[in-house]
């Protein structure tokens, strides 16, 4: 049997491919691919478009997955898993994301955004040369942190306190600090607390790896997810977010921290997160590579 590709089943396929990506992971995450809690972090947001997961493709050779090309959160973004054996299969792949999973302007034109690393030179010559053009201001980073065996207990500054949501899952204290932290103005909409339940609601979300920071109001004002990925030993922290009234406290460290500190004593020799920004820099993250983006309006 040779390779063939077919359509994603959600849900079924959700786990497979999770752990087609546990499987081809290599130190330093020198696959390239996404780590496993990405892929599962994507699954929990509440934005995710569910009814085009049907478009996501599947590659497998004799009834194991190869590869996988999907999007996000929304059509237009397209990203690329590959099995280091079956690196010849990248053509097909974005011929499939251009027929399918291209987005469409509010003018009905179409386009795709394709996520190259920046080490991939094969997918980067085969982008350039049907015309894509770099984007820059979307490049997503991958930063990793070599996680100590004696972690020293984290302290947060005098009258906050550090809790995880299994001592305290009070949604709308979760809503408010996500929806200020990532810029959002004023108080959360009620309605949309729903979508905090959700990004609960994955296999491996654990509440005991997932840390806020009280106030002395008792307010959560910083956040920050992690997720343990037990058979490489994995730590991955998303999402991470500080209230803007509470920035350059030493808050949001402190949280990252405490959920890396939880992470390693489960095992995890090394932290990942999808950024460059100084503020990792600054807990002692260095960067690995940059997935780049290439845009191509059709
Ligand atoms: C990034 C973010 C989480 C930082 O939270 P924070 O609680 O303000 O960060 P800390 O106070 O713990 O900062 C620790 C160190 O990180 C660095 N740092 C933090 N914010 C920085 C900024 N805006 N510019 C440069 N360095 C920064 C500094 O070295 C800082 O130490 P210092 O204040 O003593 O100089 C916060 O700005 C935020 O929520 N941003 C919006 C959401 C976001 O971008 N999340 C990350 C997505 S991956």
């Amino acid at each position: 049997m040779g390779t063939e590709h077919r359509q994603y089943r959600s849900p079924d396929d959700f786990m497979l491919v999770g752990h087609f990506l546990i499987s081809h992971f290599q130190p330093g995450n020198r696959d390239g691919n996404w780590l496993q809690p990405t892929w599962e972090y994507m699954h929990s947001l509440p934005y995710l478009d569910e009814s085009s997961l049907d478009k996501i493709r599947i590659w497998e050779d004799s009834g194991e997955i190869v590869a996988v090309v999907h999007y996000e959160s929304r059509l237009g973004e397209v990203f690329f898993q590959i099995h280091p054996k079956h690196t010849h299969l990248k053509q097909d792949m974005l011929d499939y994301a251009e027929n399918h999973l291209y987005g469409e302007t509010e003018t009905g034109n179409r386009f795709v955004r394709a996520f190259v690393n920046d080490f991939d030179f094969e997918l980067e010559t085969l982008v350039k040369s049907r015309g894509y053009e770099m984007a820059e201001q979307y490049a997503r980073p991958i930063s990793e942190f070599q996680i100590p065996q004696k972690f020293p207990p984290v302290e947060p500054p005098e009258g906050f306190h550090i809790k995880s949501l299994a001592d305290d899952n009070d949604l709308m204290k979760i809503h408010r600090v996500l929806w200020r932290g990532f810029d959002h103005s004023g108080e959360p909409p009620a309605e949309e607390i729903e979508g905090r339940k959700k990004m609960q609601s994955t296999p491996n979300f654990r509440k005991d790896l997932t840390i806020v920071v009280e106030a002395p109001s008792g307010d959560f004002v910083s956040f920050c997810g992690t997720w343990y990925e037990s058979v490489n030993k994995i730590a991955y922290v998303e999402p991470v977010a500080t209230d803007p009234d509470f920035r350059r406290m030493g808050l949001g460290k402190v949280a990252v921290l405490e959920g890396i500190r939880r992470c390693g004593a489960l095992g995890a020799a090394v932290a990942f997160v999808g950024s460059d920004l100084d503020f990792y820099k600054s807990i002692g993250f260095t960067k690995r590579f940059d997935s780049k983006c290439w845009i191509k309006h059709f």
